[in-house]
């Protein structure tokens, strides 16, 4: 049986990973600056990760969701500790798309209103709502368009405020980080303008981290940035680091009800278990400090190459802009340096989404081979 041909593939197989390198089945080693698509949080096949993951699937991989899992609870307890996301309310999905589904669905269960505002240039999954805010015509099909989104231009305040006041939005959803779109950022004004209308107008603030979070922004979250409150905010990818797990965090002030939301899947023993090895060493590797010095030390870096126009995002979330296509450049990085970068829906910027435990050799390596690539 043929596989369903949806992906262009590079030539590379990658058969191991050890924290910022990955082997392919040759044996040779790539630098990871893209991350599996920003998915590897605390490195490749790190030792705390491995021994916690091998040992709950001797145990127990999986039951369902009508037991006591007291790995839920505590991984619940230390995201709470960890993210700083005090009193928040935690749903476990297995994916991005689904997390912002649940997302899309709570805020509309809750509001009583349909209506969705979402921004031009945004990616937010695949999935039935996920795909209709998501700002992307080709991947949006007959079934999906019957949602009622309205997409705004970022930092167009204006347009917020007159849709909002319509009355009939239930959601305004944001990257504070655009991921897929190209790393464009609002402004802290114009986001927390946003917050303010939301809370004026009955509508949910959704914050879509499901790139941005776990610390990739140089906070854990990227909306802590700004002095914003969203009512949800969904988390996947460097949740678990290459585990598939995902999730929502639910503002206190938000009532749950048996049957609101749910899934066979979704908080399973192995996926807890990958999830609170990743927030342990997330701490225990002091991640989220090193993500700001490694920031800092990239962008000083990048600003000396005079064929990048614009280095855009934050934190080891970055957008390095020039001013023609880069697939030609990023073929070259791959097949040449042996180096993986991401690609945007921006055709002239590279994507940089390393492992947060990405030391400064590695970012030396990494614009050595820029520059020859040049
Ligand atoms: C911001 C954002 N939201 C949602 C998604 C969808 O996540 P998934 O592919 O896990 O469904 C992505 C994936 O790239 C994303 O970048």
């Amino acid at each position: 049986m043929p596989l369903f041909d949806v992906y262009p593939l590079y030539n590379v197989t990658p058969v191991k990973g050890n924290d910022v390198h990955v082997y392919d089945d040759k044996g040779t080693e790539y630098l990871d600056l893209y991350g599996g698509h920003a998915v590897i949080s605390i490195g490749h096949s790190h030792p705390n990760y491995v021994n916690a993951v091998s040992n709950q699937v001797a145990n127990l991989g999986f039951y369902s969701n009508a037991i006591q899992n007291p790995l839920q609870v505590e991984l619940a307890k230390r995201l709470e500790e960890i993210s700083d996301c005090k009193d928040y309310q935690l749903f476990l999905c297995n994916s991005g798309a689904e997390a912002n589904e649940n997302a899309l669905k709570l805020a509309s269960f809750k509001t009583n209103k349909a209506r969705v505002i979402a921004f031009n240039n945004s990616f937010h999954g695949r999935t039935s709502a996920a795909v209709a805010a998501t700002d992307n015509p080709s991947i949006i099909a007959p079934i999906n368009a019957q949602q009622q989104v309205t997409f705004l231009a970022l930092n167009d305040i204006e347009g917020v405020k007159r849709e909002l006041e319509k009355g009939d939005v239930c959601a305004v959803i944001v990257e504070f980080i655009q991921g897929v779109g190209g790393l464009d950022q609002g402004t802290a004004e114009f986001f927390e303008q946003v917050d303010t209308l939301c809370k004026a107008n009955n509508t949910f603030l959704i914050a879509d981290e499901v790139q941005s979070g776990y610390g990739r922004s140089g906070k854990f979250f990227a909306f802590q940035h700004y002095k914003v409150t969203p009512e949800i905010i969904s988390i996947a990818k460097g949740m678990g680091n290459g585990f598939p797990i995902g999730g929502v965090l639910i503002h206190p002030s938000i009532e749950a009800k048996y049957g609101l939301l749910g899934t066979t899947f979704g908080g399973n023993h192995l996926a807890c278990a990958a999830g609170l090895a990743v927030l342990n060493t997330l701490e225990t590797d002091n991640l989220i400090d090193n993500v700001n010095e490694i920031s800092d030390y990239f962008i000083s870096k990048a600003s000396t190459i005079p064929e990048i126009k614009n280095i855009k995002g934050k934190g080891l979330m970055l957008g390095l802009e020039f001013d023609f296509e880069v697939a030609e450049l990023r073929k070259k990085l791959i097949y040449e340096h042996h180096i993986f970068t991401g690609g945007a829906s921006n055709k002239k910027l590279i994507r940089i989404l390393p492992p947060l435990s990405i030391k400064k050799t590695h970012v030396d390596q990494f614009f050595e081979a820029l520059r020859q690539a040049l």
